[in-house]
């Protein structure tokens, strides 16, 4: 009897703990098996990491090169580091006298390449971070040199600056007369309201001052409406600053409530089709260009193993997926479009891959220039409150939503967004681009130079064929040559609709120069022995190297 007792005990427990242990292992399988995948672990291995640099002597020869490649190289960096001095005198002088006072300077101006090269390369070819003015598709510095622009200003930059001049001067005209007042609305609200829902197939707006914001309050509202805790994020893909979204790397808190899954894959949709704890899933259509991957910054160039292919298909075909199970379960589908959003079509990415989200975020562009987050959504999902339960709100609110000065350009930039030589801008974009990206790889190809570029529209990528530890130089040619990248280097160049097919031809002599020029200068030596598995396994070693070293110093000091 006690046995049967024990029995039916054991059933019992089982019964319950089956499906809990079905559904955690489901949800590991569904991890990518990236480090981007592990953001536990990947914060973990990251925090074992040890600082260590190149000096001066083996700088030039970290990959193994023999004495004539690094002698070679040393004199590229000679010409280039006088190159620069002249060239970038004022803006680098300015650049310095603040930089110390300046954390986020300090920030993006170290971590453009691979910190191991880091301190020499800063010491020798200091980039400017000041700018006078913008005229057309170029840049100019301090100095008076004129830069084509490839940084897109983060992608806020996809009609051209002089739209955004104009945006900013006509919503400042029509703001004026109310001036800064907050809290009560400028009519130009009301405009945005309309025209955003039409947009976005939606029906209720909010406006936030970020990106970052904007996501903020989409997932807050989710969470409110569903009464779930978690949110879906996949591999890779930023969506601001915010701890939830951004678990792992860069984040000192672990967000408990975030399940971090693999894009594109059947496991994450068998996860999403189970558990009940969902409320959200958060989808940046940028990832499109490299589904799983990180941002594609160079300061992870360690070798040559970044990879970026956009497949518009299968990424409908997920995003289709997505949607059904999505419906099937209650969860909220969030575009966060605050990347994409104006720069693929001008229903932005819902329009493009024919998939419809419940919440949308926008920023970045959407304001004509100005600082913005918004979020459309269905009515019901926007609702802050409860009819029932007056007390259950869902508080958003801050200081400076619905700025007149912003909405004012908001509106201005969604009039023109209405324009028939702005809609002629759309035409044939993707065939356009494709086609300048498949053009300028062919010279690439044809002039032996390991390298390439892939492309979403507008948004590129620069791949490398060859392995290699010093890729990331190339950003300091493409400057040389009047290109200008943000600090994320070659990972990302974002060009505006506005580049005319002269502009594009100027831009890719340039581009195909500087690559021409870092090959002869021998950054691209390289020995059937050195593949990027070599590459990764003597960086480990080096990094196991400097953390013994630590180890050991720390234990001779505490016996000293
Ligand atoms: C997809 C996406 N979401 C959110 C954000 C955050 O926007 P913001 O920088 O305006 O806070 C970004 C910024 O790059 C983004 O690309």
């Amino acid at each position: 009897m006690e046995d049967a007792g024990l029995y039916a005990f054991g059933a019992t427990a089982l019964a319950f703990t089956v499906p809990t242990l079905d559904r955690r292992l489901a949800l590991s399988t569904a991890k990518h098996r990236s480090l981007a995948g592990h953001a536990r672990l990947a914060k973990r291995l990251a925090e074992q990491i040890p600082y260590w640099h190149y000096s001066p002597e083996h700088f030039f020869d970290s990959d193994g090169a023999p004495a004539d490649v690094a002698a070679q190289r040393r004199a590229a960096m000679e010409r280039l580091t006088q190159l620069y001095a002249q060239r970038f005198a004022k803006t680098v002088a300015l650049t310095a006298s603040v930089r110390e006072h300046t954390p986020d300077l300090e920030f993006t101006s170290r971590y453009r390449v691979p910190f191991q090269y880091s301190a020499f390369v800063r010491s020798r070819l200091p980039f400017g971070a000041f700018l006078e003015r913008s005229d057309g598709v170029r840049l100019i510095d301090l100095d008076g040199n004129t830069l084509y622009d490839l940084t897109g200003s983060y992608g806020v930059n996809v009609f051209g600056y002089d739209f955004y001049k104009a945006c900013i001067a006509d919503g400042a005209t029509r703001a004026r007369a109310l001036g800064p007042v907050l809290g009560a609305y400028h009519p130009a609200v009301a405009d945005n309201v309309a025209r955003l829902c039409a947009i976005s197939g939606l029906d209720a707006v909010s406006f936030h001052m970020s990106g970052t914001e904007a996501v903020m309050q989409a997932v807050r509202l989710a969470r409110y409406h569903t009464g779930r805790t978690h949110l879906v994020r996949f591999a890779g893909a930023y969506h601001g600053w915010w701890e939830d979204v951004q678990p792992g790397v860069g984040n000192p808190v672990q967000p408990k409530e975030t399940y971090t899954l693999a894009e594109m894959h059947e496991r994450t949709l068998r996860v999403l089709a189970r558990r009940r704890d969902i409320a959200c899933v958060l989808v940046n259509p940028l990832q499109a260009l490299h589904p799983n991957a990180s941002a594609p910054g160079d300061s992870s160039l360690v070798d040559s193993s970044r990879r970026a292919h956009f497949d518009r298909n299968a990424y409908r075909q997920w995003l289709e997926r997505l949607r059904e199970v999505c419906d099937a379960r209650g969860i909220v589908l969030i575009f966060d479009e605050v990347f994409v959003g104006f720069r693929l079509a001008p229903g932005g990415a819902q329009e493009y891959f024919g998939v419809r989200a419940d919440l949308v975020t926008y920023g970045k562009t959407v304001a004509g220039g100005l600082p913005i987050g918004v979020v459309c959504g269905r009515k019901a999902l926007m609702q802050r409150f409860r009819e029932e339960r007056p007390a259950d709100i869902c508080f958003a609110r801050g200081t400076f939503n619905s700025h007149p000065y912003v909405m004012t350009s908001m509106q201005a930039f969604l009039e023109r967004l209405d324009a028939p030589e702005v809609r002629a801008l759309y035409e044939g974009l993707d065939a356009t681009w494709d086609g300048r990206a498949a053009a300028l790889n062919a010279r690439l190809e044809g002039a032996g130079l390991p390298v390439r570029v892939a492309n979403l529209s507008t948004i590129w990528t620069t791949c490398y064929t060859q392995p290699s530890r010093y890729n990331w130089m190339l950003q300091y040619y493409l400057r040389a040559e009047g290109l200008a990248l943000s600090w994320v280097g070659t990972g990302r160049l974002i060009f505006s609709l506005n580049y005319t097919a002269a502009d594009f031809a100027d831009v890719a002599d340039r581009f195909v120069a500087a690559a021409r020029a870092m090959a002869a200068d021998g950054w691209w030596w390289t020995d059937p022995k050195l593949t990027d598995r070599v590459i990764r396994r003597r960086v480990l070693r080096e990094a196991l190297h400097g953390r013994l070293r630590e180890i050991v110093q720390r234990f001779a000091r505490a016996h000293r």
